[in-house]
């Protein structure tokens, strides 16, 4: 064996991720199509009651034109926000590109502070859910949004790579959260005919997904770190196999949002 031979079991760890993230571009990419097409749509014809037109949204409401403002705010941006963790998460733009890397970096995070402060606001200040244990949830992911975010500057101004790349994806995890939910939600449907979820998404089965659609892909996260570090191939390809399994899961959830959540509202 030669020295620059990757440790055995390594080629799994990277491929497995590469899997993952193909299949998670392709659910966000089909994400940010539904908000263009509809959300963008409705807002340039000026149909802005139009937004409504998807169920259990509590977008435009007469008379509050600051609260109409924020969430229509909040949606496009969403977009920016979405695609622009796409992009750093390719190597090749990292390496070849580093200067993309950072302005891009930096527009990913200031948006990802602006998501997570104005989504409290919708939520809070605005009253948007339908049960306060509902609620609490996303608004921990918002102050997580917030608490990763600004480590993760951090230790890009203080030059420690190794220990930003870690915290850059964490907080990749916690932005996408909302994404990782719709496609959970749509995933539990798909495999169980909906057991457990109901129209207030506040009994035990909605909350445990709220919760997990962050929690799940951070614990995740730190198994392929770990598995990253360690000397044993095993390790290695016993954590590729459970992000396969976990990806044909999230592949199911990502079919049911494309065929039922969002490809409706698309035309
Ligand atoms: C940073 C990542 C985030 C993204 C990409 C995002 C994206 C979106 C999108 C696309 C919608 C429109 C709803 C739909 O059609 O599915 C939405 C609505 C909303 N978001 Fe966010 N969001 C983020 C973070 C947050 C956070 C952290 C909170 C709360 C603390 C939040 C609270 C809300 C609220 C209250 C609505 C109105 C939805 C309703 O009426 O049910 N968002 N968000």
């Amino acid at each position: 064996m030669t020295p620059r031979t990757p440790p055995a079991g390594s080629t799994w760890l990277r491929r497995s991720g590469l899997i993952w993230y193909l299949t998670a571009a392709v659910g966000q990419l089909a994400f940010i199509w539904m908000i263009v097409a509809h959300y963008g749509r409705k807002t340039m014809s000026g149909n802005y009651a139009g937004w409504n037109d998807k169920p259990i949204i509590k977008g435009y409401v007469e008379g509050d034109l600051i609260g109409n403002v924020m969430f229509a705010a909040h949606v496009l941006l969403a977009v920016v926000v979405t695609l622009g963790g796409l992009i750093q998460l390719i190597p090749m733009i990292r390496r070849r590109v580093p200067a993309l890397h950072r302005w891009n970096g930096r527009l990913f995070l200031i948006i990802a502070f602006f998501m997570a402060l104005g989504g409290l606001w919708l939520t809070w200040a605005r009253v948007t859910y339908f049960t306060v244990p509902q609620a609490i949830p996303v608004s921990i992911d918002g102050v997580l949004i917030l608490l990763f975010g600004t480590i993760a500057l951090r230790l890009a101004m203080k030059r420690d790579i190794d220990a930003h790349r870690r915290w850059a994806m964490r907080t990749f995890m916690v932005v996408n959260a909302v994404w990782f939910l719709r496609v959970e939600i749509m995933g539990w449907a798909v495999l169980t005919h909906g057991w457990g979820l109901t129209e207030t998404l506040s009994g035990p089965v909605d909350i445990a997904l709220q919760f997990g659609c962050y929690l799940i892909p951070l614990a995740v996260l730190e198994l392929y770190f770990m598995a990253q570090r360690s000397p044993r191939a095993v390790t290695k390809r016993l954590v590729s196999i459970l992000l396969l399994v976990l990806t044909a899961l999230m592949a199911v959830g990502i079919f049911g949002a494309i065929a039922f959540m969002w490809g409706p509202y698309t035309l």
